[in-house]
């Protein structure tokens, strides 16, 4: 708690004098505009949703195929209750295995293109357990490190999984390369040859970064790994069954599909939006993981339901591309409409379109004056992207029609001239 006065922690906190220093950050949260509210949806999600009795059209979630309730999906999980009931009440290796778990470990695994896959009830706890799993320090005995080169904008779960892993094994250090530049990664690696005190090196990024939109060089990135003998870690949850023809993820998109050494994901965006992870990779990396995990040992096994609702989100993934093409072209036609508009957005194919505003103000005020006028759309502003760099941030999805983005589109050109923004 950053209110809290040096001179009252001199002594413990009673919990009243707690409640009351937590009143005065969360007022601070509020005066500095950095507080989160929550917007009530009414009903499902979907291409457009129902907010205060008004449907909007949506240009926030994660539902890039359209998934989130798609008949199939929805049916495949009323069926795995059926059939699988509602909870097992258990971890999986006490009595939380059924035969769909091992079932969406192989259907996981092929999609994107690895041999071997493990289910987590979370990617960030996927994340945190890869990290915490390979870095143990009872596997650290002789006189050595390892070394985790990071991108700065890496999700919170990459960095909260090498914090853990660092705190649980001193052996283990980590460097942030500046974000997508591999002049930088291989600068610091050449650092570290200097030390041949290494025993293992990864390199750690996120297959989409979601404040921006873009990609990894995954095709360099491997050919990278390969001539330092790094392991390549890659988080593709923006990903999968987004980018490449076929949707399989970044390395698809990168023609490098089955060359990268560890792939995590979630089932929480475009396989389904409920919740769930993976980690995929080669099978023996698996097998350890999944006797080492901590998130895997001690968390519940994944929902009948939810395993049953992912393995029909792979399958309709994978007996067509025609969601995922459906996804490209509605991305195509915002990122060019809004900037025939007026809009500055950043460059890229993805459908997360990051319109650049400046001022924190301009992205807050343009975000409600879009909602009064039928889009949900969220901003981003300081701390979470640099000063001066304040955006909204839209998320096509394959479920939007034409005109749901001609909606936001027209709204987008009223509100920005209304507010002299375009
Ligand atoms: C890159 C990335 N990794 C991990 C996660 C966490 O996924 P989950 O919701 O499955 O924990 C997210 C979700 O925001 C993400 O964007």
């Amino acid at each position: 708690m950053s209110q809290v006065k040096t001179d009252s922690v001199n002594r413990s906190l009673s919990p009243s004098e707690l409640y009351k220093a937590m009143d005065e950050e969360l007022k601070a949260l509020k005066d500095s505009k950095a507080y989160k509210y929550e917007v009530l949806i009414d009903g499902r999600m979907g291409p457009t949703v129902n907010v205060g009795g008004k449907q909007v059209v949506m240009l926030a979630s994660n539902n890039y195929l359209g998934l989130a309730n798609h008949p199939d999906v929805v049916k495949a999980a009323q069926k795995g209750i059926d059939e699988y009931g509602y909870g097992m009440s258990s971890v999986r290796f006490l009595c939380g295995t059924q035969k769909i778990h091992l079932e969406l470990e192989d259907k996981i695994a092929s999609f994107v293109g690895q041999e071997s896959a493990i289910l987590h009830s979370s990617c960030f706890g996927a994340n945190e357990a890869f990290f915490t799993a390979i870095l143990q320090s009872d596997y650290n005995l002789a006189n050595y490190n390892d070394m985790i080169f990071s991108d700065k904008l890496n999700h919170a779960s990459i960095i909260d999984g090498i914090r853990l892993a660092r705190i649980a094994c001193k052996n283990t250090l980590s460097k942030p390369y500046n974000h997508n530049d591999l002049g930088h990664l291989q600068e610091l690696i050449k650092d570290t040859k200097s030390n041949d005190n290494y025993r293992l090196k990864i390199i750690a990024t996120d297959g989409v970064f979601s404040m921006e939109g873009d990609y990894a060089d995954l095709k360099a990135l491997t050919s990278l790994a390969k001539a330092e003998n790094a392991l390549l870690f890659v988080d593709d949850s923006h990903s999968t069954g987004v980018l490449g023809a076929n949707g399989r993820g970044t390395s698809e998109q990168c023609d490098v599909l089955g060359q990268v050494d560890v792939i995590t994901g979630t089932f929480g965006k475009a396989l389904g939006g409920a919740h769930g992870g993976f980690i995929a990779g080669k099978a023996s990396l698996i097998e350890y993981i999944r006797q080492k995990s901590r998130p895997y040992t001690f968390s519940n096994t994944l929902a009948p339901m939810i395993t049953m609702a992912s393995i029909k989100a792979i399958d309709i993934l994978s007996s067509n591309n025609e969601l995922v093409q459906k996804l490209h072209a509605n991305t195509a036609y915002f990122r060019k409409s809004i900037q025939e508009i007026g809009f500055k957005i950043l460059p890229g194919i993805h459908p997360i379109v990051a319109i650049m505003l400046g001022e924190t103000q301009t992205a807050q005020i343009l975000s409600n004056e879009l909602l009064n006028h039928g889009v949900y759309i969220k901003g981003l502003w300081y701390p979470v992207v640099p000063k001066g760099e304040a955006r909204l941030r839209a998320q096509i999805s394959a479920s939007h029609s034409q005109s749901d983005l001609d909606k936001a589109l027209m709204a987008f050109e009223k509100c920005g001239k209304s507010l002299k923004i375009i």
